[in-house]
């Protein structure tokens, strides 16, 4: 089941603090709403420093103290997380909901069998037999097409590659099929064709069961491939969300033509997109991205922009937003 208009993940107007002594509290999310379908996969893109570790935290009811949420709702498949008690929530983590992580060889036990790992899994969370849970970790090896499973199902960590350590941590992660999948930056530690291959895998499988998938870079090109819809976070605000086509076909928000214009071989099309001379003093509740912004004007200083709809599904956060094709 998910929500009433069909979204899995449905957050809306969701800030988290994190308060500090003698200090103002720093808001890392400063009211995100973000609507994931049922098997989409949705890109969220952002420099280091964002917010975009904090939103899957705070999704997962698992926001660090200090940190606090301050405002806002999270239905998962129409009930709130936020509003979960611990024991309520143990019980939907790990089971229909999962998040990948980089590391791969951190996240797995090194004195475990990987099958054993997975097969743990399942038993703890589906309630079979171990002899079933053996079955069913056996067909995640093959799923996530490592090859010959049967004995890797008896080998160690240490024994794995890279690119096969991770395929096992999203077995773990898939292996009871959660609803929502939440991969933060987990195949960044990978070469290229090996991050491709394992993001195929969660696309194929995200797509068969229907999950919803948060996926998590600061790599914009990778989502091109990968992701039906974008969102760009900057400063804990989502500035642009739209469909992959509309996105990379027109984008709108300086910001996100920055991001793209990074990966551009051209040095005049980045430096045009490039803000360098100094900021000059930004009036608190202007445009958070103002310092930065080559389009800056005097409004933008004063008045914060809101997200609003420049094309059907695609939102920009920007007075002054980019109408033709950077
Ligand atoms: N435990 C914490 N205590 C205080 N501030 C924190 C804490 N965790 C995160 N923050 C702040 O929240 C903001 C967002 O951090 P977050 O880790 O979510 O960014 P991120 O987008 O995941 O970055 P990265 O790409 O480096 O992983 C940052 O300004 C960070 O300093
Ligand atoms: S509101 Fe102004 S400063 Fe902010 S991104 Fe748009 S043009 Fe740039
Ligand atoms: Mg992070």
């Amino acid at each position: 089941m998910s929500g009433s208009d069909g979204a899995m993940l449905d957050v809306s107007n969701l800030w988290v603090g994190f308060p500090s002594y003698g200090e103002q509290t720093h808001h890392a999310l400063k009211g995100v709403d973000l609507r994931i379908a049922p098997g989409e996969m949705i890109g969220l893109v952002g420099e280091s420093g964002s917010g975009k570790t904090t939103l899957a935290r705070a999704i997962m009811g698992l926001v660090p103290p200090p940190g606090v949420v301050e405002k806002g709702r999270v239905l998962f498949a129409g009930r709130d997380l936020t509003a979960l008690g611990d024991e309520a929530r143990r019980a939907v983590l790990g089971r229909e909901l999962a998040m990948v992580i980089p590391n791969p060889r951190a996240e797995l036990n090194p004195v475990l069998p990987v099958g054993r790992q997975i097969s743990n899994v399942a038993f703890y969370h589906l309630g079979v037999s171990r002899k079933e849970a053996d079955r069913i970790a056996l067909d995640m090896l093959r799923a996530v097409r490592i090859p010959d499973p049967e004995r890797r199902f008896a080998a160690y960590p240490h024994e794995l590659s890279g690119g096969m350590a991770q395929r096992v941590v999203i077995a773990i992660a898939l292996v009871c099929w959660p609803r929502l999948v939440i991969s933060d930056d987990a195949t960044s530690g990978l070469d290229v064709t090996v991050q491709s291959q394992v993001l195929d895998l969660l696309q194929t499988m995200v797509r068969e069961k229907q999950a919803a998938t948060l996926f998590i870079t600061r790599d914009i090109a990778i989502t091109a491939h990968f992701c039906a819809r974008i969102a760009i976070i900057y400063a804990g605000e989502i500035v642009e969300v739209a469909d992959t086509r509309s996105f990379f076909t027109r984008p709108h928000h300086p910001y996100s033509i920055m991001l793209l214009a990074a990966f551009s071989h051209n040095p005049a099309l980045r430096a045009r997109w490039t803000r360098t001379e100094a900021a000059g003093g930004v009036a608190t509740g202007g445009c958070a991205f103002a310092p930065r912004c080559v389009r800056r004007q005097p409004r933008c200083t004063q008045e914060a922009p809101v997200l609003r709809q420049m094309a059907a599904g695609h939102d920009v956060r920007c007075h002054f937003p980019v109408d033709a094709a950077a």
